[in-house]
């Protein structure tokens, strides 16, 4: 295989400002791989930790991101789930997703249907299979249930309030900003409060008639983690996924007794999704719920590949709402 794959990288852990764009030469698929000449590529918050160097990189000059769709460019022998022209997604580890190229063991990726905007899948499949774990195995989401989203602006908590409102749930969600609101009640939030007041929890409880709610889904973490236990019912279940407001500060495990025997699970993308069996039929469940409708399928926000320094600020910055990524067209 001739040509170059333009590629993001950094030497070392810092700022947006060490991203870098190199040219590298463009490999053949081996036994097993697949080729994928890539459309869209998704921006996450996992991308920041990695790039700031709270998430650990094993060696330098790395590339960065863990999602993107495309068209399959070339498959290496023995590939025969997928052929050239073949739409496709994936979320892999290790990262190296910023790139026009990328090559993959073939169990990695997943098929795009049809109608499914290949854009779309590039930059929420991952967002998409977090909620499709939340409300399936954190806490199966039922419309006997009263759920909190937090940043239900954001790019996970659009997917969530619109799964757990197609559940029957009754959704409460929070946002920074009071111009965040109407995002949140379109994607199906029956009630909105805002995060920065410091009254927020107060509210929550009184619109659960004092009780507390089922269930709260915690993308936020830091100082959000101990208000989150505080608005749960008795045997409530907090599901604490993401951390852009820092590390969950030190607990004692007894307060979770204290509150009313509450659950906590720190679940993972990657564990659900190990398997090439459970990473399909996972994303065939996401891509199915976007078929249906149940999943909004919006023209995503795509930054330049010359603009993911932008992009990586505007997320740091509470400044994007849904899913976010970049164009490798
Ligand atoms: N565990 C997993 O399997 C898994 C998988 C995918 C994603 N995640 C996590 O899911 C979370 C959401 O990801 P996303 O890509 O959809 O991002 P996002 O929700 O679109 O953006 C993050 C949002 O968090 C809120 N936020 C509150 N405090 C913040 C702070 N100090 N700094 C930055 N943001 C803050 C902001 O919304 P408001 O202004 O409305 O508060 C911000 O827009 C992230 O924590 C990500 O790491 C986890």
């Amino acid at each position: 295989m001739s040509g170059t794959a333009r590629t993001i990288e950094f030497d070392q852990p810092g700022g947006p400002e060490v991203l870098q764009w190199r040219t590298r030469p463009l490999a053949a698929p081996q036994a097993g791989e697949v080729l994928i000449e890539q459309s869209a590529i998704g921006v996450n918050y996992i991308d920041i930790q990695h790039r700031s160097g709270r998430y650990p990189i094993a060696s330098f000059p790395s590339s960065l991101g863990i999602e993107a769709s495309g068209h399959v460019l070339a498959v290496g022998d023995g590939v025969s789930d997928f052929r050239v022209g073949d739409r496709v997604a994936y979320i892999h580890l290790p990262i190296g997703a910023y790139t026009t190229h990328r090559i993959l063991p073939a169990a990695r990726v997943v098929p795009v249907p049809e109608g499914v905007p290949l854009d779309w899948a590039g930059v929420t499949l991952n967002r998409a299979l977090t909620a499709q774990y939340l409300v399936n195995d954190s806490f199966p989401v039922g419309p006997a249930h009263v759920v909190l989203v937090h940043a239900a602006a954001g790019g996970v908590g659009q997917l969530l309030a619109q799964w757990a409102t197609h559940r029957g749930a009754r959704v409460i969600g929070t946002v920074g900003s009071a111009e965040k609101i109407a995002l949140a009640r379109a994607a199906g939030c029956h009630e909105v409060l805002i995060s920065s007041d410091p009254g927020w929890v107060a509210a929550c409880r009184a619109l659960t008639a004092g009780e507390g709610v089922h269930a709260v889904f915690d993308g936020i973490g830091g100082a959000m983690f101990e208000q989150s236990l505080l608005a749960l019912r008795p045997n409530g279940v907090l599901a604490s996924y993401g951390t852009p407001a820092g590390p969950i500060p030190p607990f004692d495990i007894f307060r979770l007794n204290q509150l009313g025997s509450l659950h906590i699970t720190s679940p993972s993308i990657f564990t659900f999704n190990k398997t090439t069996e459970a990473l399909r039929a996972r994303s065939a469940d996401v891509f199915a719920q976007a078929l249906a409708g149940v999943l909004r399928t919006d023209t995503p926000r795509l930054y330049g590949f010359d603009q993911a320094r932008e992009a990586h600020a505007d997320l740091a910055a509470r400044r994007t709402t849904g899913s976010i990524g970049l164009s490798a067209r």
